[in-house]
């Protein structure tokens, strides 16, 4: 029996960071999406534990126990086999969850492979602070530094167009630049009835790591630039630690036409159109 799992990529709408922990992480609270671009993973079972990463995005990402998925596995069933493949279409690193997505659908998967329950989410920071969100993607809210996670508003229909500009950010670096750790919160995310009033609302929260990975990486501006012109973008944001920016859109005509402009536009950048999904 083939197991499959689907690892979309993540999006935060914002991202505010309110406090500093003693043990140095940073308290968040962030309004979270799904999207349909993401990895696949498969799983077989075998007598050891072998992962095989292929996809057009598969260069460079660790085959062995480097990587998030095997590190999953191993808390998962510690001693366990399965033959895992992992298909990369995610860009690494770059702000969208990528690693903390192919971890948690490893979870979903091996769980159902080998019959066991998940972990509890303090558990699984461990692996990642996204971990936990990337578990049950849908529209959350997620405070702590990511252990924390309630159910987000009602969405509106939207759309979205993904970039990102190659530029690998470190996370740990852009959240040590930040000027200040203890920033507003942000207010309840009342629910919308159309992507534009939402947009609206999000325009008035933030990504507060997006100065300090804009310095770090000031391709960045190019790329929220180029989003921000687009027909009908009505936001233009960083995801994550960046350095992979959103454009939010009312219909998926306006998010592929910006999508097939900026491709020409930008032979070199990542640019991918998405729609929320939730699993
Ligand atoms: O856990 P994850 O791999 O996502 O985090 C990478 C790094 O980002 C951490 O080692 C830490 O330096 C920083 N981080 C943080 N506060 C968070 C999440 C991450 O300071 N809530």
């Amino acid at each position: 029996m083939t197991v499959e799992a689907f690892a979309p990529a993540k999006v935060n709408l914002t991202l505010h960071v309110t406090g500093q922990r003693p043990d140095g992480y940073h308290t968040l609270d962030s309004l979270v999406i799904f999207v349909d671009a993401g990895d696949r993973l498969s799983f077989d079972a075998a007598e050891t534990l072998s992962l095989t990463v292929t996809g057009p995005r598969a260069d460079g990402v660790p085959g062995d126990a480097r990587n998030l998925v095997w590190k999953a596995a191993d808390l998962l069933g510690p001693g366990r086999g399965a033959a895992i493949v992992l298909e990369k279409h995610l860009p690494a690193a770059a702000g969208i969850g990528g690693g903390s997505s192919d971890a948690a659908a490893a979870l979903r998967g091996l769980a159902r492979l080998w019959e066991v329950d998940l972990p509890e989410a303090a558990e699984l920071l461990a692996l990642g602070a996204d971990v936990p969100a990337c578990l049950k993607p849908r529209p959350l809210r997620m405070q702590g530094v990511g252990e924390t996670i309630l159910p987000g508003p009602e969405m509106p229909a939207m759309a979205l167009v993904l970039i990102n500009p190659g530029v690998e950010v470190s996370t740990p670096a852009v959240f040590k630049a930040l000027d200040r750790k203890d920033n507003p919160a942000m207010p309840t995310p009342p629910g919308w009835a159309s992507a534009a009033v939402m947009a609206h609302w999000l325009g008035r929260q933030r990504n507060d790591l997006e100065p300090p990975a804009l310095a770090q990486a000031p391709v960045i501006g190019a790329v929220l630039a180029a989003l921000d012109d687009t027909p009908g973008c009505l936001l233009a944001r960083m995801s994550g630690s960046g350095a992979t920016c959103f454009g939010i859109y009312e219909t998926n005509e306006d998010a592929t036409a910006a999508t097939d402009a900026l491709r020409r536009a930008r032979p070199d950048w990542w640019v991918q159109a998405a729609v929320p999904v939730s699993m």
